[in-house]
């Protein structure tokens, strides 16, 4: 039980039709209620509150507007059988949300009653947890700056609120390879920048280069180390892996990507499974010649959306390289077979990531 939590439930006629599991899609629906709290610089934490999802009132000068103190975590609840509902390392995602807050100089948040919070929203809309395969309730916590002040300065007042939304299946035609753009022009993020956190401006800063690679038909870009142009850093909203000769190869946690929390998953499953890991620098030159000579066996992204995505094709430098004959890789297919075995309640969870919602 959470202290000093206000529960208002939306009145019967203000809850809203589910909709149609066969196309939720992403980000289009959510559900009948919302977790908001506020934060008073000297006051602290303060009106927790669930009460129907409404629209927030903001002053025009409020200061994430202006100087984009925003932050946002993204995380799932999956429906398993007999009806349970589970949560994958809900911790480390608020955990790694206090990283952004301390980097964006916001207000740290209480893990613990925070994570108690959004089990209450989810226990009162249960019901909005999709029962079709694949399909999962997506979990958004974040906090924006909302002190009515101009002038540059960490706001003395913040707004942190949870909602929820019924995602669809993220492969409903099969879990198929994915075409990459390697982006040569723009970057995202550089060392000692705020690229290893998960800021609203980072996600700004990439849709350019994003949408010029959607017009060529590429689904996401690979971005390359800000200063030389030549280490491969993650991709679009994944972390990014190669195995290489029989060893799983993954950029290290350097300051200008996000710690994934399926990237860290992964590493730990590999290892598992007797696979030696190596965190460090890849040029993208390594990975080109390393498929010439046919040592690159597959590349995969992590990241909660997706889970695993394989990676077909990459494109660098106005040439197709296509990977592993364009084909999910076996190590691709069992890494996303056991991660989601084991988010659906399926697979032994031997690190204790799951975290069962009790009623
Ligand atoms: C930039 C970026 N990299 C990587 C990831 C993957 O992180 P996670 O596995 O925690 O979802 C995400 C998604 O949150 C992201 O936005």
């Amino acid at each position: 039980m959470v202290t000093n939590l206000t529960i208002t439930q939306a009145r019967p006629d203000e809850v809203k039709p589910k909709p149609d599991e066969s196309a939720l899609g992403f980000g289009k629906h959510f559900s009948d209620h919302m977790f908001t709290m506020r934060y008073t610089q000297g006051v602290g934490w303060h009106d927790l509150e669930i009460k129907k999802y409404q629209d927030f009132s903001l002053a025009p000068s409020a200061m994430c507007l202006h100087y984009g103190q925003a932050i946002f975590e993204g995380m799932k609840a999956f429906r398993g059988a007999n009806n349970q509902i589970f949560l994958f390392r809900p911790k480390d995602n608020l955990q790694r949300m206090n990283v952004s807050a301390n980097r964006m100089c916001m207000a740290e948040i209480d893990v613990n009653q925070v994570l108690e919070a959004m089990k209450e929203l989810l226990r009162l809309d249960q019901e909005w947890v999709p029962r079709a395969p694949g399909a999962t309730l997506y979990i958004r916590p974040f906090m924006i700056a909302t002190e009515d002040a101009l002038g540059v300065r960490p706001s003395k007042e913040y707004l942190f609120s949870i909602i929820l939304s019924p995602v669809g299946a993220y492969y409903p035609e099969g879990f198929n390879p994915v075409k990459i753009y390697v982006s040569d022009t723009y970057v995202r993020a550089v060392r000692g920048g705020v690229g290893s956190v998960k800021t609203a401006g980072n996600y700004a800063a990439s849709i350019k280069a994003a949408m010029e690679a959607q017009a060529l038909g590429y689904t996401q870009v690979l971005w390359l180390d800000a200063i030389e142009r030549r280490y491969v850093e993650e991709v679009g909203t994944m972390n990014i892996f190669f195995k290489i000769n029989g060893k799983l190869v993954t950029p290290p946690l350097n300051g200008s990507i996000l710690p994934g929390i399926t990237r860290d998953s992964a590493i730990q499953l590999a290892k598992d499974w007797g696979l030696e890991v190596q965190e460090r620098q890849i040029a993208i030159d390594e990975v080109v010649e390393a498929n010439t000579s046919g040592a690159l066996e597959e590349v995969f992204g992590t990241g909660t959306a997706a889970v695993i995505s394989p990676v077909g094709s990459l494109f660098y430098k106005g040439h197709t390289i296509t990977l592993n004959q364009g084909r999910t890789g076996a190590l691709s297919q069992k890494m996303f077979d056991v991660l989601q075995g084991i988010q659906y309640g399926q697979h032994p969870d031997t690190h204790g990531w799951l975290e069962p919602l009790c009623e």
